[in-house]
């Protein structure tokens, strides 16, 4: 989520994409983009969201906790209610997108966000490329449309490794579930990213891996994957 708002951004939304981190439990998103110490600040109308690269507005759980190692022990209802007040009750300003990182699966989160918003553009729904993970991916797409939620697409992540010494590709997680998945459910694939240990450094870091390597393998799939889904959206709304 955070290489693809940080994607919008650069294909011209500069300050106009919103981020908002509804992983309630296992907030991550200001770590990854290197804004854990921030917070949102409160004005007469609301709070705003905090500032980060390229002027993705982000709001997370993570900025209103009295610290990291602080645990949200909340039901369904509370975490609503949170998600509800993070929509409703945040200044987003003027936005040509606002992504939504979802926890996995299809517990209450996702459940919230799917009846606070149901006109929304659709919900994109990222994978593993091994079969076993393919079934939560069934369970998500049966999930949307249960809802009336536009699929956007399936994206397959760590979808394979090229040795950098080497140059061998090794399928750890195996290789096309997420295709396969989405030809079954007729939904449609929007790309594969391979795994690259430096989207993992440059999380930790705080640092835009796509910002930091616009040239490497990733970084490209993000850039198209990122085109495939404003192309759903222009269609739609045309
Ligand atoms: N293609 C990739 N190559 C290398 N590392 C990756 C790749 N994609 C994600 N990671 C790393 O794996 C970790 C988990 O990634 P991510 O946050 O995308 O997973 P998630 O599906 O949202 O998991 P969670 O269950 O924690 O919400 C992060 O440290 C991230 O930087
Ligand atoms: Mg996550």
């Amino acid at each position: 989520a955070v290489n693809l708002a940080i994607a919008f951004a650069m294909q011209g939304h500069e300050n106009k994409v919103g981020l908002l981190d509804a992983d309630l439990h296992g907030p991550c998103v200001p770590t990854m983009l290197g804004m854990q110490d921030q917070k949102l600040k409160v004005g007469p109308i609301g709070a705003f969201p905090a500032l980060g690269p390229l002027g993705v507005k982000v709001v997370s759980m993570a900025f209103v906790l009295a610290g990291k190692e602080v645990p949200v022990v909340w039901r369904g209802p509370l975490k609503m209610r949170a998600i509800e007040q993070f929509l409703s009750e945040i200044a987003w300003g003027e936005l040509d997108f606002l992504l939504i990182d979802l926890p996995p699966g299809t517990g209450d989160e996702p459940l919230s966000v799917l009846k606070l918003l149901p006109e929304m553009d659709g919900v994109i729904i990222v994978t593993i490329p091994s079969e076993v993970s393919q079934n939560v991916v069934g369970k998500a797409i049966t999930f949307a449309k249960q809802l009336n939620v536009p699929v956007i697409g399936i994206v397959e992540n760590m979808s394979g490794f090229v040795c950098p010494d080497c140059g061998k590709e090794t399928h750890i997680f195996m290789k096309g579930g997420g295709k396969k998945i989405a030809q079954e459910y007729s939904v449609p694939f929007l790309g594969s990213i391979p795994l690259d240990p430096r989207v993992c450094e440059a999380s930790d870091m705080g640092h835009p891996f796509i910002m930091e390597y616009s040239d490497s393998p990733a970084s490209k799939a993000f850039m198209i994957i990122v085109k495939k889904i404003k192309a759903f959206i222009s269609e739609r709304q045309s």
